[in-house]
């Protein structure tokens, strides 16, 4: 069948369609009702099913025929250490830790907060979780103690897993002291933390709080998997909203066990038995969807890398584990291919590997910008697949779907609606824009099985956030258009999110952190372009009266503030001094229009501005700074 035939199935006859993509998985219980609504009101799929993630990725792979073949694949060049686990093996040690967790008093529907680096314990322990029901929230190893209390704060833990350390390039960042600051900060106290213990940074211990990893793994007995229901949270995992408060996605188990089995296909064109490799980190929902669940889900080996894509040791590094362990896809952000283009502009690196075994190159997590899309395909020799998704579906909302029709790429656009997301761009008044028109990427509910259901803990803040400002549309947040191909264009995002080298962030929550400084009246953060990242957060700062201090010095004690609360990870470099912020006449501050005047953008200057003199002023003031030309 034609991608157009596939996806018009999808969305005229929802519950067939995934009704027969379910099948596909091993159900304790095979889902009677397909889509339905919860109490919420929320469309909610697959409600009555009765099954187990673990299970579907381990112990049924286990018991059918691929024991023995490889289900993950730990390469390290920061340790110099590579590891190979089958999915006997994943399994048995899944099983053991699910005992360890259990044991513990965790049970389902509890959560588990694992802030672990890129090691094989941190998917053993995922899957762990999963395997006993419980809830896990992964944390990103790069964000600072400020960040991971208030995940604390929210998640309520009842086990959190750490380890003693995470390696970056050229220096050991040691997690436990910002563990144990962010217990300090946190209203809610964790009764139990266990802490693996790695050679290159050792954790001290609090005694009646911390156990030791292996001591404690070593007295657990393995565990079977429990039987929860398709609705039952499989993880929250936290992203950046337009405050200083991330918001927990939920994910369910059924629609995402789903999504994910039928994504391998569908979009990577991957088939059961190969390797994939995301190189991303397990603290992302790239790393969540396919680094662990989707490639397991779907009986492939996927690749846990420990490394960067420049400098560990050079930038051969993608193509070197690449063609080490026959990888068909590699799929990572454009910054990991800016960075690698930064350093070898001709691909010479890519030349000293045999990388036949690649059939694709897919990147998300960012714009993937002309440029950077030319050089790939260049270079690589591999066609290069852009896809556009978010932390809120899980997994692709538009892309160039391999395993149902390869299309002709456009560059600047991640091509075409997955099957399932009915794409409609809307303008302020919520009426449907004609193709070529700017507007507000919505997404026509229902929305496919895998979306997120609600915010943990929040539920108003979700209606709020994605479904209060277009009735019958989830609002992605993304700005763009759909042209008369039917290709879809992401441009950018429309709120106060920016994407950092593929990482997202809230220039709200950095506000925040600016403002409260002493020498600081009023502030403005937001992102402006940057060769190798994308983009990255400027401050424009307007001074209290009276307070004279420095603009470097202000400067980096603001760096300061913001790497001590969001983490290094925030990129947060520069901060301007202003004499005033443009706004509109109420008060509220042209974030828009600064943005387009420092990426050297057309910009309609708005009618209800207060003062048009202050646009002139902010112009002038970037191009001292040398952002404008
Ligand atoms: N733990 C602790 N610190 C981390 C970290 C982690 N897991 N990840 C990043 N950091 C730190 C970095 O060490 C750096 O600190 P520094 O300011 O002290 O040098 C800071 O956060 C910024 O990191 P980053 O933006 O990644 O810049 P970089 O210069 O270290 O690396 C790239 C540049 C291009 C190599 C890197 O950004 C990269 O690999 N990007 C791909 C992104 C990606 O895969 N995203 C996943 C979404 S799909
Ligand atoms: P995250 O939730 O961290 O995955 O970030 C999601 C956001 O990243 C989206 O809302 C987009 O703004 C951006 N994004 C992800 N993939 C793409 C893409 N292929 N093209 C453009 N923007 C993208």
């Amino acid at each position: 069948m034609s991608y157009q035939q596939i996806y018009r199935q999808s969305i005229d006859q929802p519950e067939e369609f995934w009704r027969d993509k379910a099948r596909a998985l091993p159900w304790y219980k095979f889902p009677q009702t397909i889509l339905g609504k919860d109490g919420n009101g929320i469309d909610r799929w697959f409600v009555d099913g009765e099954m187990n993630t673990a299970y579907m990725a381990l112990d049924h792979h286990v018991e059918n025929g691929r024991a023995d073949q490889l289900a993950l694949i730990y390469d390290s060049p920061v340790t110099d250490t590579k590891k190979r686990f089958t999915y006997r093996e994943l399994r048995d040690q899944v099983a053991r830790m699910a005992g360890m967790i259990g044991a513990q008093g965790v049970s389902k529907g509890d959560r588990v907060i694992i802030y672990m680096p890129m090691i094989p314990e941190a998917v053993i322990a995922m899957l762990a979780c999963a395997r006993i029901g419980a809830i896990h929230s992964v944390v990103f190893g790069g964000f600072a103690a400020n960040e991971l209390a208030v995940r604390i704060d929210d998640a309520e833990p009842r086990l959190v897993l750490s380890a003693s350390c995470g390696i970056e390039i050229g220096r050991v960042v040691a997690y436990k002291p910002l563990l144990d600051e962010a217990v300090e900060i946190a209203e809610f106290k964790p009764q139990t933390c266990i802490i693996l213990q790695r050679p290159q940074a050792e954790a001290s211990i609090i005694e009646g709080r911390d156990k030791d990893w292996y001591d404690t793994l070593a007295k657990a007995e393995p565990t079977g998997c429990v039987l929860v229901n398709a609705a039952d949270p499989l993880y929250i995992l936290y992203t950046s909203g337009t405050t200083g408060k991330p918001k927990g996605v939920v994910r369910d188990n059924g629609g995402h066990a789903v999504v994910m089995s039928y994504s391998m296909n569908a979009m990577y064109g991957i088939h059961p038995g190969e390797v994939f490799w995301a190189a991303s980190d397990v603290g992302w929902v790239v790393g969540h969807s396919y680094i662990v669940y989707a490639p397991l889900l779907y009986g492939c080996t996927t690749i846990l890398y420990e490394g960067k894509p420049i400098m560990t040791p050079d930038a051969g590094a993608f193509w070197r584990v690449a063609s080490e362990y026959e990888a068909r896809a590699i799929f990572a952000a454009p910054t990991a291919f800016r960075a690698i283009k930064k350093v070898d502009p001709d691909g010479r690196f890519v030349s000293k590997y045999d990388i036949g075994c690649i059939r694709t190159i897919f990147m998300a997590g960012e714009r993937l910008d002309p440029p950077t899309y030319e050089w790939a395909t260049e270079k690589i020799g591999k066609p290069v697949v852009d896809h556009w998704w978010q932390t809120e579906t899980g997994w692709v909302i538009a892309g160039n779907l391999q395993g149902i029709e390869k299309m002709t790429m456009k560059p600047g656009s991640a091509t075409m609606p997955t099957p399932g997301f009915d794409i409609h761009i809307l303008g302020e008044d919520g009426g449907v824009l004609a193709a070529n028109e700017h507007g507000y990427i919505t997404l026509k509910l229902p929305m496919p099985p895998g979306c997120l259901p609600t915010i943990w803990g929040d539920h108003p803040r979700f209606i709020e956030g994605y479904l209060r400002r277009f009735p019958g549309y989830y609002v992605s947040g993304d700005g763009g258009y759909v042209d008369d191909d039917g290709y879809v264009f992401v441009m950018g995002r429309i709120d106060d999110v920016i994407n950092v080298a593929g990482h997202r962030l809230s220039t709200g929550e950095m506000e925040e952190i600016v403002g409260k400084h002493s020498a600081v009246a009023e502030c403005a953060v937001f992102g402006v372009p940057d060769e190798l990242k994308g983009e990255v957060p400027l401050g424009l700062a307007l001074l209290k009266d009276g307070v004279d201090i420095d603009s470097d010095a202000l400067g980096e004690e603001l760096k300061q503030l913001v790497r001590s609360e969001i983490g290094p990870i925030a990129c947060y470099d520069r901060t301007l001094i202003v004499k005033r912020l443009p706004k509109t006449r109420s008060g509220k501050i042209l974030r828009r229009v600064l943005r387009q005047i420092a990426a050297g953008e057309e910009y309609t200057v708005p009618s209800t501005i207060d003062d048009p003199a202050s646009l002139d002023e902010i112009e002038e003031t970037l191009k001292e700074a040398g952002i404008l030309s």
